[in-house]
């Protein structure tokens, strides 16, 4: 069987870092607690695996001091200056696995906000990428979902107004909104915070679907980047079939078929991208 796996598939640069620093933890610490702010990624197994090594999912929602004295390591997605410093305050280590590309984020809007600019985020307000963001602007900062909502708010048009975008958000919505603010707005600053990582692997999912007879696509059953990606390759190729893990595979899917492509979302760990390619590879 010809294999082909997209070199996007799975964890993207920023949660590939945290989770390896969640792993760096393990091996380095020996006496201290080791959290991480949340679950490190949507993932059961991942969580799973780090739970049975130790490591113990803090809940944003309590108060850091009321655990035993630790490293905490910050996901990929990032916090607010204030739970940053409530962490610090508590006594705890702080491994900040924030993506760089979120930190981007935090830096401009401080400083812009520090300079007096209105913020603007293109964004979901209850993501915690967002609540993070918002959490780095020294005054209320404003979080859009789209047009209609930016269109909804008042604006003086000498105000210093700074847009950004929480990174997963879609391009042409960002655009559409980006022509607005421009229009009523004259002291515009734009800067397209959108990461492409979720463009690219939708884009590489597609280009190999349309070339293989079968295609594979790995991820959590709730995952909606990962139903996205089905969804795309299901368009250009009939025979897509949606798995969790190698258990899932059904030889069936690949009677009649020369060639196989392998994509999966942005919470599935390699070894088991990895396991499914040399399943297929050695068994069919
Ligand atoms: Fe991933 Fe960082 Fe982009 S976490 S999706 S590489 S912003």
């Amino acid at each position: 069987m010809q294999v082909t796996v997209a070199k996007s598939a799975g964890f993207c640069f920023g949660v590939t870092k945290a989770v390896n620093q969640v792993y760096e933890q393990i091996q380095k610490q020996s006496k201290l607690p080791i959290y991480t702010y949340g679950p490190i990624i949507h993932n059961d197994l991942v969580v799973k695996d780090l739970e049975q090594k130790g490591v113990i999912v803090m809940d944003p929602g309590a108060p850091p001091k009321q655990y035993p004295l630790g490293v905490v390591i910050i996901r990929s997605h990032g916090v607010s200056q204030k739970v940053q410093q409530s962490l610090m305050d508590a006594g705890h280590q702080i491994v900040d696995a924030t993506c760089p590309f979120v930190k981007k984020i935090h830096q401009i809007v401080q400083e812009q906000s520090q300079k007096g600019a209105r913020i603007l985020i293109a964004g979901n307000p209850t993501h915690p990428e967002v609540e993070g963001i918002c959490g780095w602007s020294v005054h209320p900062v404003d979080v859009v979902e789209d047009l209609d909502q930016l269109q909804a708010l008042s604006f003086h048009p000498e105000q210093p107004v700074c847009m950004v975008a929480q990174t997963t958000f879609h391009h042409i919505k960002f655009e559409k909104m980006v022509d607005f603010i421009k229009q009523v707005c004259y002291n515009v600053n734009v800067v397209n915070t959108i990461c492409n990582a979720t463009q690219q692997r939708q884009t590489q999912a597609q280009e190999i679907a349309s070339q293989v007879d079968c295609m594979l696509v790995i991820g959590g059953r709730h995952s909606s980047n990962t139903q996205k990606l089905y969804e795309i390759c299901k368009n250009v190729c009939n025979k897509t079939y949606f798995l969790q893990t190698v258990a899932d595979i059904d030889p069936i899917w690949f009677e009649g078929t020369a060639s196989v492509g392998i994509t999966a979302g942005a919470s599935t760990p390699n070894n088991i991208i990895e396991e499914v390619q040399t399943h297929v590879r050695i068994e069919f």
